[in-house]
């Protein structure tokens, strides 16, 4: 049984008092949700006070998620944040190749591949973004081009790679506009997903969590959540209002 995953995606967005509150009513209002895991993934200025504030609350959820990493371990890369570094601060997760992040900062399939690895090498797991645009559905290829983000993935670490990671299906299209997959449109990319993974291991395709992103709210989040393929949500905007976000959690548990 794969356990249901939420991950609030912060983005560039929040103050300390923003993220103070946000940590204290998503764990409050999360507390004895026992079948869903849930994290959130602040900015990286933000994620050193929501370690704090989490240790101090004491909660079990969330856990926290990184929104990007730099692929190497520390050295004259002016700007950037590592794995370890990360890991340090006791982040579990980290979102990589995300569509924001292959557009505006034009991060290619390898450049995403190579950071996956760093992520795992650095004890972190990645959640591995894939996606069609709006042109690429209309056109018919939405399965061509998820199935060749993941396969650049998988060519750089290998299969087995994925027993240690989370992927998410995010059509830009539908990430901030308001429109949400169809839960048939999404468990049809979720089950060609998982059925390509299984063409090279059964067990790894079995086990591996497949996240739906893309405009997630409470009022849809149901009906996603309970196709077979769909193992939870990244969640954008709904992530930065808590009682949504729990609302969204609590459907997941
Ligand atoms: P959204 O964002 O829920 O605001 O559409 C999802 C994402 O980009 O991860």
């Amino acid at each position: 049984m794969r356990q249901k995953l939420v991950v609030g995606n912060w983005k560039m967005h929040g103050s300390r008092t923003q993220v103070r509150q946000l940590i204290e009513d998503v764990a409050a209002g999360t507390a004895g949700l026992n079948d869903v895991e849930i994290a959130v993934a602040p900015t990286f200025l933000h994620l050193g006070l929501a370690a704090q504030l989490s240790q101090q609350v004491g909660a079990e959820h969330p856990k926290l998620a990184a929104q990007n990493l730099y692929p190497q371990e520390q050295g004259a890369f002016t700007g950037e944040v590592s794995a370890p570094m990360l890991a340090d601060y006791g982040v579990t997760y980290v979102i990589v190749g995300h569509s924001e992040r292959r557009e505006i900062f034009a991060e290619t399939d390898q450049a995403v591949a190579v950071k996956f690895q760093a992520a795992q090498e650095g004890g972190l797991l990645p959640i591995l973004c894939v996606g069609e645009s709006l042109q690429q559905r209309e056109q018919g290829s939405s399965e061509e081009v998820v199935l060749s983000q993941l396969d650049a993935v998988i060519a750089a670490a290998g299969v087995e790679a994925l027993q240690s990671a989370v992927i998410a299906y995010e059509p830009i299209w539908a990430i901030g506009t308001g429109k949400t997959a169809s839960p048939e449109q999404a468990q049809g990319i979720h089950r060609v997903l998982r059925e390509h993974i299984a063409k090279s291991n059964s067990t790894i395709a079995a086990g591996v969590r497949i996240l739906y992103g893309g405009s997630v709210k409470a009022s849809s989040a149901t009906e996603l959540f309970d196709q077979t393929d769909i193992d939870g949500g990244l969640v954008g905007g709904a992530s930065l209002k808590a009682e949504e976000f729990i609302s969204i959690c609590k459907s997941a548990d």
